[in-house]
């Protein structure tokens, strides 16, 4: 592994995945690959952070679930550019929708099973204390509207055997709804042993297992790990293993349909394109970098904004997976789920309208819920999308999926 010098700053690079670090030369800052790999230039009051793999490593994975919560509910979090989002579709009215309002069904079919609405509680934590109560909350009110629920990244407890009930509260609060059990990308690119795929699954009876892909993330994390080389040849061998069907998912910077291609290659049975247009994870982790650092040093100021808004629109990661499926109908099979910035009901029907078979939310709930407002929201949701549904003449989901939608001029 290699690195320019930089003038007045320190370099200390890791060149093998064991602890050989080389200190190159001196000064106010400091470059170092963290003890999982990612690339910084930080100021030097962070310099006792980095060290102790081990424990540090178990704490710091708590520190980070606790803290995202804390940071999407109180922070500016979300993308600045809105104007390619879902608000920007617009339905053809149907002046003769041939429906009665009251008889519309908006029940559907994901993955083999049958759900109350076409949304699914994005996943979002868990392996820490207070996650306990946040997933209990999550989970009962997702088996009340018989919808699936992802849960947030278990990493922690392949790291850890404290906190465990925070995730198996889930199927304990849940028991008929599909539970996503959640793995990141980094985890699967090092690779996983059956018995940690076994370990996480087991732990919440899960009936699928979401790999999510962040990579823009990870690199803006202050102790963010962006070893992805490998991640698909591995992705694949756990299609491959497991007998539950795996979902690839961004956090919000979208999949583009040649994305989507590989991941269909490599065995996934759905993706959830998680585009740009709610939360932007890197700004989400430059809130912790600041926090912990004080300044950003390891982008140009110019080109930091463009960063903190990287992503593929949500709406054209939709249309780009459904060009991808005409052309190739052997991809129709893949089922897609529709999130980044699904704020209300009517979200949930542009996104079915523009090809998702289920739409998802996280940041949008997660505020709900803190407010004491989920249950009245997943219910305003639920009118919002029977209205558009009427208003478009779409008896069922699979109707409202040929609903004309058109782009605003
Ligand atoms: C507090 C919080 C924590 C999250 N943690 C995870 C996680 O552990 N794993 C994951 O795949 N996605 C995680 N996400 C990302 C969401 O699942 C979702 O993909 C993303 O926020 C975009 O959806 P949104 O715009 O509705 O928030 C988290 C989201 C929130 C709000």
């Amino acid at each position: 592994m290699c690195l320019m010098a930089i003038s007045n700053k320190v370099l200390i690079i890791r060149d093998k995945p064991e602890k050989s670090y080389c200190i190159l030369c001196i000064s106010y800052t400091f470059i170092t690959y963290t003890f999982n790999g990612t690339f910084e230039n930080r100021p030097e009051s962070g310099a006792n952070y980095s060290l102790s793999m081990q424990e540090t490593s178990t704490n710091i994975t708590a520190e980070r679930k606790h803290s995202h919560v804390d940071i999407c509910l109180n922070r500016k979090v979300c993308f600045d550019r809105q104007d390619r989002g879902l608000d920007a579709w617009i339905f053809e009215h149907n002046a003769t929708p041939e429906v009665n309002a009251s008889e519309i069904d908006l029940t559907t079919e994901f993955l083999g099973r049958k759900i109350g609405l076409p949304l699914m509680i994005s996943s979002m934590t868990g392996g820490y204390r207070d996650a306990l109560e946040l997933n209990r909350t999550l989970a009962e009110t997702a088996e009340r509207f018989s919808i699936p629920l992802g849960i947030g990244s278990m990493r922690q407890a392949l790291e850890s055997s404290s906190h465990r009930d925070s995730f198996s509260i889930v199927r304990k609060s849940a028991p008929s709804i599909p539970v996503y059990a959640n793995i990141g990308a980094p985890e699967v690119a090092a690779g996983l042993s059956r018995a940690e795929l076994a370990s996480i699954l087991d732990l919440v009876e899960a009936d699928a297992l979401i790999v999510h892909l962040n990579p823009a993330q990870e690199l803006f994390q202050p102790e963010g790990n962006t070893a992805f080389k490998g991640f698909l040849d591995q992705l694949h061998t756990i299609t491959q293993t497991i007998s539950v069907p795996v979902i690839a998912k961004e956090v919000g910077c979208g999949i583009s349909a040649a994305v989507a291609r590989k991941l269909a290659d490599a065995g996934v049975r759905a993706i959830d394109i998680a585009g740009a247009g709610g939360i932007s994870w890197q700004k989400v982790e430059e809130f912790r970098y600041l926090d912990r650092f004080g300044k950003e040093e390891r982008f140009s100021a110019s080109a930091l904004d463009e960063f903190l808004n990287w992503g593929i629109p949500t709406p054209e990661c939709l249309t780009g997976i459904m060009s991808l499926k005409e052309e190739n109908p052997e991809y129709r099979k893949v089922s897609v789920i529709s999130s980044g910035g699904i704020r209300h009901g009517l979200h949930i029907a542009k996104s079915i309208a523009l090809g998702a078979d289920l739409a998802a939310s996280a940041q949008e709930l997660l505020k709900a819920l803190h407010s004491g407002t989920l249950e009245p929201t997943l219910r305003t949701w639920a009118n919002d999308l029977r209205a558009a549904m009427f208003l478009t003449g779409s008896a069922t989901i699979e109707a409202l999926k040929k609903a004309p939608i058109n782009h605003k001029p």
